[in-house]
């Protein structure tokens, strides 16, 4: 198996942030990589502020709290991301994906495993035509990263099993729940979750129910979070992206055709919590 000490996260968002403090927290040295400043300062605030939760809930001590911020470098120049494991958790765009593999391959050896986090796109179509296919995975976390268990680890077609071996390994060390799954469209819980979503604005296009009262019966029916609290979480970007990328992969059924409403939300740059609207306000 791979040796792990260093980790590189690329995309200081949502995801970046928390896989980067649940790596830290486990004694990881972390580079976290954004190409926007503000995103790294935003990044850098919020891994603060859940520290700090952790250690008042005395979850966490005040050395712990202060070890893990320390082990943690913040970083817009790519030339420093140069690690054992590439965490890329960057904008569900498959040529940004690509370009930005394609940098880190140039600065990093041949021992250097990459992972994806991406929660759709094909991790083979990423990776099969590369030097690195071989040292290539999904490593699929779900939000809040350094709360949910967890982990689905994608295999591609050419990923080999001492990665795969390599991974669950450090998805268990950092006490995460991994879960190895096929290359297939979504995986299996982006691919079993779309129907939540897509029902749920259906209702709401048809008129039929206002998004409190979906919300509020799934909840009672014994979902953590309703659909529409659940995709102000995600980010609607990243949650229509999804969408599109499983519809198309799977030849565009009508039953997973993605939403005007949410289309539309995109474009009026209402993301959901962190971009303070989305079908809520916050
Ligand atoms: N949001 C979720 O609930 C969730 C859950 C599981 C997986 N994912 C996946 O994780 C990835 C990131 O999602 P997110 O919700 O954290 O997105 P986000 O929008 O919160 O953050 C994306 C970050 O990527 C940065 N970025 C864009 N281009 C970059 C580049 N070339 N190099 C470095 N950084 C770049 C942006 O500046 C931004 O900070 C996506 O692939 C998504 O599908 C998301």
């Amino acid at each position: 198996m791979n040796k792990i000490n260093k980790i590189c996260v690329c995309g200081a968002g949502t995801m970046g942030s928390g896989i980067a403090q649940v790596v830290a927290q486990n004694g990881f040295t972390v580079i976290v990589f954004d190409v926007n400043e503000e995103m790294l300062l935003k990044s850098k605030s919020s891994i603060g502020s859940s520290l700090q939760k952790l250690s008042e809930k005395a979850k966490i001590t005040e050395q712990q709290k202060e070890e893990t911020i320390q082990r943690i470098i913040f970083t817009s120049n790519i030339n420093d991301c140069v690690a054992d494991l590439i965490i890329e958790a960057v904008v569900e765009k498959t040529e940004i994906k690509q370009q930005l593999f394609d940098a880190l391959l140039l600065i990093n050896d041949d021992e250097t495993i990459f992972a994806t986090n991406t929660s759709s796109i094909s991790v083979s179509g990423l990776s099969n035509k590369k030097k690195y296919a071989e040292r290539f995975a999904g490593m699929h976390f779900f939000n809040p990263a350094q709360l949910m268990k967890l982990v689905e680890i994608i295999r591609a077609d050419k990923t080999s099993e001492e990665v795969i071996k390599t991974l669950v390994a450090l998805a268990k060390q950092i006490g995460k729940t991994p879960v190895v799954c096929n290359d297939l469209p979504g995986f299996i819980v982006n691919r079993v979750a779309r129907p939540y979503y897509l029902e749920a604005m259906k209702i709401l296009e048809e008129g039929n129910a206002d998004i409190e009262t979906v919300d509020a019966v799934m909840e009672a029916t014994g979902f953590k979070m309703g659909p529409f609290k659940l995709i102000d979480l995600i980010g609607m970007d990243i949650n229509y992206s999804v969408s599109n990328i499983v519809w198309e992969a799977l030849n565009k059924p009508e039953r997973l055709r993605p939403s005007i409403i949410q289309k539309n939300k995109v474009e009026a740059n209402e993301l959901g919590k962190k971009t303070g609207k989305g079908f809520y306000k916050y």
